[in-house]
């Protein structure tokens, strides 16, 4: 029986346009979701927009639109951002898709009827573009700490969702599962906002039109957290014909920056726990791309476009360098003048150039055809049997950039074989010519076996690779279970054709 693996991103506010944080998350979760598919996973992979609350609402109103068509309008965006950095996901989530609607007021009705919500005036700072009320404490010089905009007062008589009663467990959880948030310093940040303990929040909203209606109470809608958090559920619900709840929960990976952290660790987990429903397996908190060592936004106008971006360089290009240039998991700064930079010394030279040589020797040298090794190579045999341990214990704790580091040393590897066993120079000589066999056939499957690896990363490349070898027949040729040392056939059909990453002039 197949394993199965639910990864998540956060789903996306569309009161402003796709950037490159958006892209960035998408594709960590597509690289996951292609290697479980290349494990042999049942894979269910879910993005999508998170539609309600007030930036959307007054976002339209700016446009003089309602925010129903606003949205129906910018979903368009996030949806080609999805397609255009190749993302496999098996369904986007909308919240104003009517079945989620219905799931939401169905388990918000669950947790009303069980005495987990109740009603209460409240007064509180609340900063409209985080939808969060917070306490003074918390403010920056009376500021949101996030947008450094003044929260307003607001007065109100909301639901509230008992969270305090959950504090007990969610320590006890967090205890037997030191994984729960990864990496370490993020589950210590949010064990630690629990420990100091978890006031009631209010769950509705009586000013808001446009959220979901409290099913007993049509006055308040939704807070777009709660409506926004239980997405992850809703979507199996209704993405099929039949219901994947049972075959997907409880997800896998819940992917986001630490922006979010608090909602995913404290409210998500409680709200399951007062629903019944099985916890998480991880939550993994990502770093923020910076540009000029600013967290990326739209008001801030440091947007890089990744539209553009792939426009120019192609999407490969883009969906490596994101893994490459910033350690996953932590901040970290992108520049164009870097990207340019990896594209031309590791796209162009050692991958694509590698390539290059490589089916122009076989060309050369064996009319085009992979030879048949005298024996196998039992040193790089061993090398790919290490390397997919350390590929396959890098994906287990979401190490995207390790990951690569570890593949691109073999790519590394490969090279410096070239250099060293010189197959110019064994062409030369006849009594070489088992030999020279020999080094061929080790560099063709040497680059099938790191085209492997690198699908997640590089997909169109990666298959770009296996074809041009020869060896990519159909989608079973990308499964792992094929990066073992011998696989590519004596006789296989080697293409040369143009370089994979034309170099950009310095
Ligand atoms: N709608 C909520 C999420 C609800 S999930 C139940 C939301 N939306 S958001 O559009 O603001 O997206 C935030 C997420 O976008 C971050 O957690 C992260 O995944 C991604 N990123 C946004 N900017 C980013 C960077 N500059 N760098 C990295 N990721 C970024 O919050």
């Amino acid at each position: 029986m197949s394993n199965t693996f639910y990864v998540t991103t956060p789903i996306y506010y569309v009161n402003d346009v796709p950037h490159i944080g958006h892209a960035y998350t998408t594709i960590a979760a597509d690289v996951l979701a292609r290697f479980h598919r290349q494990l042999g996973d049942e894979v269910f992979f879910l993005t999508g927009t998170d539609e309600h609350g007030n930036p959307a609402a007054q976002a339209a109103r700016k446009r003089g639109l309602a925010p129903q068509q606003h949205v129906d309008e910018m979903v368009e965006k996030f949806k080609s951002l999805a397609r255009r950095v190749n993302a496999t996901n098996d369904f986007f989530i909308r919240t104003t898709d009517p079945s989620h609607g219905e799931t939401v007021q169905r388990l918000i009705q669950q947790l009303y009827d069980k005495g987990d919500i109740y009603l209460k005036s409240y007064e509180g700072l609340y900063c409209s573009a985080c939808e969060a009320f917070y306490a003074e404490k918390d403010l920056a010089d009376g500021k949101c700490p996030d947008h450094g905009t003044v929260p307003e007062l607001v007065k109100e008589e909301n639901y509230f969702f008992r969270l305090s009663g959950y504090q007990e467990r969610l320590v006890e959880f967090y205890d037997k599962h030191p994984d729960f948030v990864l990496p370490e310093t993020r589950y210590n940040e949010a064990r630690s906002f629990i420990m100091q303990g978890l006031e009631d929040i209010s769950i509705s909203r009586a000013t808001l039109e446009w959220g979901i209606p409290v099913p007993w109470d049509e006055s308040q809608v939704v807070y777009v957290w709660v409506d926004a958090l239980l997405n992850y559920l809703s979507a199996l619900t209704y993405a099929r014909d039949e219901n994947l709840l049972p075959v997907f929960w409880p997800a896998d990976y819940h992917l986001m920056a630490k922006d979010i952290l608090k909602f995913h660790a404290v409210i998500w987990p409680a709200l399951l726990m007062a629903l019944g429903f099985e916890l998480p397996r991880h939550l993994f908190i990502h770093g923020y791309l910076l540009l000029g060592g600013q967290k990326m936004s739209k008001t801030r106008g440091n947007v890089l476009d990744p539209f553009v971006v792939m426009d120019k360089y192609g999407v490969d290009a883009f969906r490596f360098y994101c893994f490459r240039e910033v350690t996953f998991g932590q901040d970290g700064v992108v520049s164009l003048e870097g990207f340019e930079s990896r594209y031309n010394s590791e796209l162009a030279n050692d991958l694509g150039n590698l390539l290059s040589r490589v089916a122009a020797m076989i060309g050369k040298y064996r009319g085009g055809r992979v030879p048949s090794p005298p024996a196998p190579n039992s040193e790089l045999a061993a090398t790919t049997q290490t390397l997919g341990m350390e590929v396959g214990r890098a994906m287990a704790g979401v190490d995207l950039t390790g990951c690569l580091e570890t593949i691109w040393q073999f790519v590394r590897a490969l090279n410096k074989y070239v250099e060293d066993s010189a197959p110019w120079k064994l062409a030369r000589d006849e009594t070489k010519s088992a030999e020279l066999s020999g080094v061929l056939y080790d560099l063709a499957e040497g680059l099938r076996i790191s085209a492997l690896f690198l699908y997640p990363f590089i997909p169109d490349t990666s298959s770009e690779i296996m074809r041009r070898l020869g060896c990519l027949e159909g989608p079973q040729d990308l499964l792992l279970e094929k990066a073992e040392w011998g696989v590519i056939g004596p006789g296989s059909h080697v293409l040369v054709e143009e370089p994979l990453f034309p170099k950009l002039a310095e």
